[in-house]
């Protein structure tokens, strides 16, 4: 074994090796070069991303795994996206720090590649570089914080944070006691605990096949992560080995199994875009109507916030996804391959799904709820689609219909939301312009937006917002988002006016602007593009070359099977 690894077009050539083997002789053995697999750690770890600031910790883990099994482990570091520290927001360089994950593993001289990601852009982004190049690939996450604690109620990352805004919004909780809680939401190392984006992608790598059984529940303080660690680098060296390459791995079986388990966690919306964009650079083909039809194959069976009642740390305990796949063996595609080399049905754990807490884990037989996962509309007003998540909204809005009051923007939503003199009621439909991938740019979370403080004073939590935005995996309510075609790129949305009548009907998967065809086109040829103000660099790369949600907000020019992964060598 050794010549016909990847890792000898640099090392294994006596002469022209020199440079490349002299300048790592800093502490390897001789042998480290001698057809040994050299494994990349990709690592997210950065102070600027909190929920990663641990992952160091576990790459050295992974490490002592590589070693054991024979191969040379170099951890080098990528982009990382601190979703709540980067402005204007991590969805915009999720695609930049993809291509940076690419090139470093491209350009470097390594065998194999474990993808060290935890916060909710870096999971995506790591998954999309990593595809583009095809190598044996495994993914492990940094794990769930623990549950937060305060006055005897149970914090939930991002969900509780929203929940309590609006009360002293509402003026129901006082700023005190608000500043008080601030210091007991993030009570450990890791990422979000609730049922967010990171606990989602991290569940999905699961899911996909692409990470270890338990990868996405054990909590980032629990000594079996770690364990995880470990064992992910033993299998990686297995992985060269074997010549287990991502685009066998990540079939199309995996991502409807994928979508399937979204279904059942009651997952995050943002897994849409981030599904569509792997599946993408792998050049499976998926579309956003995927979602629709598989989700509806799956009963919600976890029981988490935002839209139930635990976090990670209790459905860690419950069983973790294996009780979830044993519950639900019979809807997913048990054939499909993993990084184990096992089928994916070895994933399922008839003990853990026994034992499981039934507060949290639910069987198919008694689910929280029948329709789960993500319903995608068409209409008039969402041509490429929309997307909403019956468990996280009010059952009573799943059928609305109301006057529209238009928001140009977010800025021009934070200038009138709480005028007193804003002409609106909770019968009315919130529309907010401008926050697609191309519009703000970036696409941020922000479609969740807050109800005027005139209708939170009545006692009103809710009400039907649309919006080319995507939501934090961490909110709820009844919120269309990823409205495609954007506002900005010239979507029906941009043409919504104060006054016109909304129709959502989630059970006939419809979002109607009620004006004719005619209106519709008289207005779509008077819409005028507005200026950006982004004439230069990475921003304007962003805005004129990325897709829209229902293509999962990538490049246009990073779609499709992976390019070459040996580049040529000037020595
Ligand atoms: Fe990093 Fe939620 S903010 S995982």
């Amino acid at each position: 074994m050794g010549d016909d690894l990847r890792s000898q077009e640099w090392y294994g050539r006596p002469l022209a090796g020199f440079g490349h083997r002299s300048w790592m002789k800093r502490g390897l053995p001789d042998d480290a070069f001698d057809g040994r697999p050299m494994i990349g750690i990709a690592s997210s770890w950065s102070e600027l991303t909190p929920c990663n600031s641990h992952v160091d910790e576990i790459a050295e883990h992974v490490k002592r795994g590589v070693w054991e099994a024979g191969g040379v482990p170099l951890i080098f570091p990528t982009t990382s996206l601190g979703e709540t520290q980067i402005r204007p927001t991590a969805m915009l360089l999720r695609n930049l720090m993809s291509m940076d994950v690419e090139e470093s593993i491209r350009g470097n001289p390594m065998d194999g590649v474990v993808l060290l990601g935890g916060c909710d852009k870096t999971t995506p982004a790591q998954l999309m570089g990593a595809a583009s190049v095809d190598l044996p690939t495994i993914m492990i996450s940094g794990g769930p914080m623990l549950n937060g604690h305060y006055r005897g109620k149970e914090l939930g990352s991002g969900t509780d944070l929203i929940k309590y805004t609006a009360d002293v919004r509402a003026g129901d909780m006082g700023m005190d006691e608000f500043l008080d809680l601030e210091s007991c939401m993030t009570r450990s190392r890791g990422s979000c605990n609730t049922m967010g984006t990171a606990s989602t992608m991290a569940c999905m790598s699961e899911a996909l096949g692409i990470a270890l059984p338990q990868n996405g529940a054990i909590p980032a303080s629990d000594s079996r992560r770690l364990r995880l660690a470990h064992l992910t680098g033993r299998r990686i060296v297995e992985m060269v080995r074997e010549g287990l390459i991502i685009s066998q791995v990540l079939t199309r079986s995996n991502f409807e199994n994928a979508i399937r388990v979204l279904a059942a966690i009651g997952g995050s919306t943002n897994a849409v875009v981030h599904l569509l964009a792997i599946a993408g650079r792998l050049g499976v083909q998926l579309s956003v109507d995927d979602f629709d039809r598989y989700s509806q194959e799956s009963p919600l069976l976890v029981n988490l916030k935002p839209s139930g009642d635990f976090l990670m740390e209790d459905f860690f305990y419950a069983g973790g996804l294996p009780a979830v796949l044993e519950n639900i063996k019979d809807i997913i595609d048990g054939d499909a391959p993993t990084v184990t080399g096992q089928p994916f049905s070895t994933y399922a754990d008839p003990d853990a799904a026994a034992n499981a807490d039934p507060a949290v884990i639910r069987t198919v037989a008694k689910p929280i709820r029948d329709d789960s996962g993500i319903a995608v509309l068409r209409g008039n007003l969402c041509p490429g689609g929309a997307v909403i998540k019956p468990n996280a909204a009010t059952a009573a809005l799943m059928t609305h219909r109301g006057r529209a009051v238009v928001f140009e923007s977010i800025e021009d939503y934070h200038a009138k939301v709480d005028d007193p003199d804003l002409d609106i009621d909770e019968t009315c439909v919130m529309v907010l312009k401008g926050c697609g991938p191309k519009g703000y740019p970036g696409m941020p979370e922000v479609g969740n937006f807050g109800l005027p403080r005139k209708i939170l004073e009545k006692g009103v939590r809710d009400m039907v917002r649309i919006s080319d935005a995507r939501m934090s995996g961490t909110a709820f309510g009844t919120v269309v988002l990823h409205t495609a075609p954007e506002s900005a790129a010239g979507g029906p949305l941009a043409v919504v006016k104060n006054g016109d009548m909304i129709s959502l009907d989630v059970p006939n998967r419809s979002l109607t602007l009620e004006i004719d065809d005619a209106e519709m086109e008289k207005r779509l040829k008077l819409w005028v593009q507005p200026e950006s103000e982004y004439t230069r660099g990475y921003y304007r790369l962003y805005i004129d070359t990325v897709l829209q949600a229902d293509q999962g907000a990538d490049f246009d020019f990073l779609v499709g099977k992976s390019g070459p992964a040996v580049t040529r060598d000037a020595h």
